[in-house]
């Protein structure tokens, strides 16, 4: 029964808040398999402005935790899902071998379940104190911790016949993990580090993690994702750097997408330290590979690199490139690194092409741009664009909720194309759209928001 009871409880939390958030009628529900292979239950609010009405539903709904919060709201959900499933599938493999395993097994078991209690208290802490909150939800969860810590005492005298009930739920959860998976399938149609696709077929919908690290939504401008060639150690390490403005003056690093979450960096770099330097940028197309995050430089207009190992920081004029084509949604958008399966780009425009835009591929030893393609649509038309194996995609404005992929240029062909690849949008504007090759996945920072987009690829 102590299983059953921590089980249930996890359960609960799934089916609960799964429940309550499709309650919320025009919100999306996307299941989806996670690093460790945990089922994680996605949110996506297509609403322009934060529902702040249904939350108060939600809480009304949501028995087992009704956290009073308004935006961060989206946070807890997740992280609980993601690290509460993550412990499910754990506790699944466990009790199939209490099950199998002699007793002494038994007694270890009941060991590791009061050090879970303990962690899950911790977590419990950890989320109040992340969310300033004194709610007596939090205090009613400290409560049945505890009181299932002491059924966990009371029940050192096994009983085989319980196992059957948490073999029960076990099946009814194995059957949500296995359609999380189903979804998962539908998108990963190629091998991580392929090109034997014929490029995007669809976008996914648009997963909103959360809200930025700065939990404002005047935060705007900004960026958010991985690493696009880790360094060994950091395969699971994200970054985020937003502004009210188009400077951008530092970047965070969090060792994984949980510290992410819970907005604990490891590291945050300052580009800007007053009498000391300036190497600020501006336009938030930036990226982060091999642990250098590689920016428009503001003073010189160069691209710069800021070794982020070394913390040492260069920059490189690009010859031609023009600071007067910006993107469509923002101003000082000129130049936009972006990371694929062959290398590091960067994105322009030059005078001399009128406003164009202009490829480049950079040269990661020299850090230079080694060569060059001339594209025939006009930057300022363009709303963001990203590179997926060798292929630029660009994208503009349909409406205020739907985007279009509508060029393509492929650089291996030095054809060019247009296309029409229409994909959701969780809030109208965004400042940084950028594949990242190691997950196949898209981030985008959307109105101060961190969101991400699953890609379907052609067969070839
Ligand atoms: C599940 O168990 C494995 C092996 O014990 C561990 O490496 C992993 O971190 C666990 N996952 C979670 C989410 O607890
Ligand atoms: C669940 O797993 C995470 C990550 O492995 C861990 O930090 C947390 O304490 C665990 N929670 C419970 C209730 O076991
Ligand atoms: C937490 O809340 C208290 C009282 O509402 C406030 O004074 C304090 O500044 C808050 N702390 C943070 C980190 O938001
Ligand atoms: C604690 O557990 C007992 C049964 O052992 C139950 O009657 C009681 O309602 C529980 N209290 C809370 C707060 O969950
Ligand atoms: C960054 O700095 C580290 C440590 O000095 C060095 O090993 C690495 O080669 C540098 N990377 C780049 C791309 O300059």
């Amino acid at each position: 029964a102590a299983c059953s009871y921590i089980l249930i409880l996890i359960f609960l939390f799934f089916v609960g808040d799964c429940a309550s958030l499709e309650e919320w009628g025009s919100g999306h529900v996307e299941g989806s398999v996670g690093e460790f292979g945990q089922c994680v239950c996605n949110v996506f609010l297509p609403d322009t402005s934060f529902p702040a009405d249904r939350v108060e539903h939600m809480q009304t709904t949501s028995n087992q935790l009704s956290v009073k919060v308004k935006l961060q709201i989206i946070k807890v959900y997740y992280v609980q899902l993601e690290v509460l499933l993550g412990n499910l599938s754990n506790l699944t493999t466990r009790v199939e071998s209490l099950e199998s395993g002699p007793d002494k097994y038994i007694k270890l078991e009941f060991e590791l379940l009061r050090i879970e209690l303990r962690e899950f208290e911790a977590l419990v802490t950890q989320l109040k104190a992340s969310l300033n909150s004194s709610s007596p939800a939090f205090e009613s969860l400290y409560i049945e911790i505890r009181n299932m810590s002491l059924i966990v005492d009371q029940l050192e005298s096994y009983d085989r016949s319980n196992l059957e009930v948490i073999r029960i739920e076990f099946a009814k959860l194995q059957r949500k993990l296995e359609k999380c998976q189903d979804d998962k399938d539908d998108f990963s149609n190629a091998g991580i580090g392929s090109c034997k696709h014929g490029g995007i077929l669809r976008m996914g919908k648009p997963v909103v993690s959360q809200l930025n690290a700065d939990l404002s939504a005047g935060y705007k401008y900004g960026g958010w994702g991985k690493d696009s060639k880790p360094l060994p150690g950091s395969e699971n390490m994200y970054w985020y750097s937003g502004s009210t403005d188009t400077l951008v003056s530092r970047i965070t690093q969090y060792s994984d997408y949980y510290n992410l979450i819970m907005r604990q960096g490891f590291k945050t770099h300052q580009l800007y330290v007053q009498y000391n330097y300036d190497w600020r940028g501006t336009g938030n197309n930036y990226i982060v590979r091999e642990n250098n995050l590689y920016y428009q430089f503001r003073s010189p207009f160069a691209m710069g690199k800021l070794n982020m190992t070394s913390v040492k920081v260069e920059y490189k004029v690009i010859p031609m490139a023009s600071a007067q084509f910006s993107y469509h949604y923002s101003a000082n958008q000129n130049l936009d690194f972006a990371a694929d399966e062959s290398g590091l780009w960067v994105i322009y425009a030059t005078e001399e092409s009128k406003g164009k835009l202009v490829l480049g591929k950079i040269n990661e030893v020299s850090f230079e741009v080694e060569e060059v393609w001339q594209t025939s649509i006009y930057k300022q038309s363009v709303t963001n664009a990203f590179m997926i194996c060798g292929v630029l995609y660009a994208t503009r404005s349909v409406d205020t909720q739907t985007e279009e992929i509508f060029y393509t240029y492929d650089t291996n062909k030095n054809e060019e194309s247009h296309v029409s690849i229409p994909f959701e949008k969780f809030q109208d504007f965004y400042m940084h759209l950028d594949y990242n090759p190691t997950d196949q996945r898209l981030y985008m920072f959307n109105n101060g928001y961190y969101v991400y987009y699953n890609v379907k690829f052609k067969v070839s």
